[in-house]
């Protein structure tokens, strides 16, 4: 089953063969794995299997994350993603994660992106309460958060191992409610 949703400057639909050569790059710029937690090398392999999963996932299953490819109007190629996960315990609670390329930061994309998939989530999926954690020294997911309007509900101490710089992590955890976005 696919799943398209439509900003004014993008198209968020899920992955194709097509996308693999990008995907693959960003996935293996420093800048944008930092803060992530896939292997490194990301290998072209990885990706292929990947893609090759996510075409068979049935958008909303609970226990399943789900990538959609960010694309902008009028080009074919992706320049970031936007993902979430249903809890498998209770299918109203949701996780929200997102990275784009390099070349797409700072023209607000992910805002766009983000506030769409919220905005998917909390009016045709019903969900409840929608999640998202980040590092604290990850000071532009925090920004993109706080601009839609994520409440800071926790921070983490040394909750999670950072692979990358071979240190342990701590997270702030962000959450949004549907009343909350609905009303706005
Ligand atoms: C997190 C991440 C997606 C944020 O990307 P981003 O481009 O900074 O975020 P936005 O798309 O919301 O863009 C906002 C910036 O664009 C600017 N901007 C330019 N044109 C804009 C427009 N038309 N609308 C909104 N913002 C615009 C804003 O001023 C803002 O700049 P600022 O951050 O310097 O204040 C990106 O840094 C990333 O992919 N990081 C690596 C992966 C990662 O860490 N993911 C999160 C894990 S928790």
């Amino acid at each position: 089953m696919s799943l398209v949703l439509e900003t004014p400057r993008l198209i968020l639909r899920q992955f194709c063969a097509a996308d693999l050569e990008p995907f693959v790059a960003y996935r293996n710029d420093p800048e944008v794995y930092r803060y992530q937690g896939w292997q490194i090398p990301y290998l072209r392999v990885d990706g292929e299997n990947f893609i090759q999963q996510i075409k068979q996932s049935v958008p909303g299953t609970p226990g399943e994350w789900l990538q959609l490819a960010i694309v902008p109007r009028g080009g074919t190629a992706l320049v970031g993603d936007v993902a979430f996960h249903i809890t498998r315990t209770n299918p109203r609670l949701a996780y929200l994660g997102y990275s784009l390329s390099r070349s797409a930061w700072g023209q607000g994309y992910a805002s766009e992106a983000v506030s769409k998939l919220v905005d998917y989530l909390f009016r045709v999926l019903d969900i409840h309460r929608v999640v998202a954690d980040c590092d604290v020294k990850n000071s532009a997911s925090i920004r993109l958060l706080e601009r839609l309007r994520f409440r800071r509900e926790a921070h983490y101490l040394e909750s999670y191992w950072w692979d990358q710089e071979g240190t342990w992590g701590s997270e702030y955890l962000y959450a949004l409610l549907q009343r909350e976005w609905i009303l706005r």
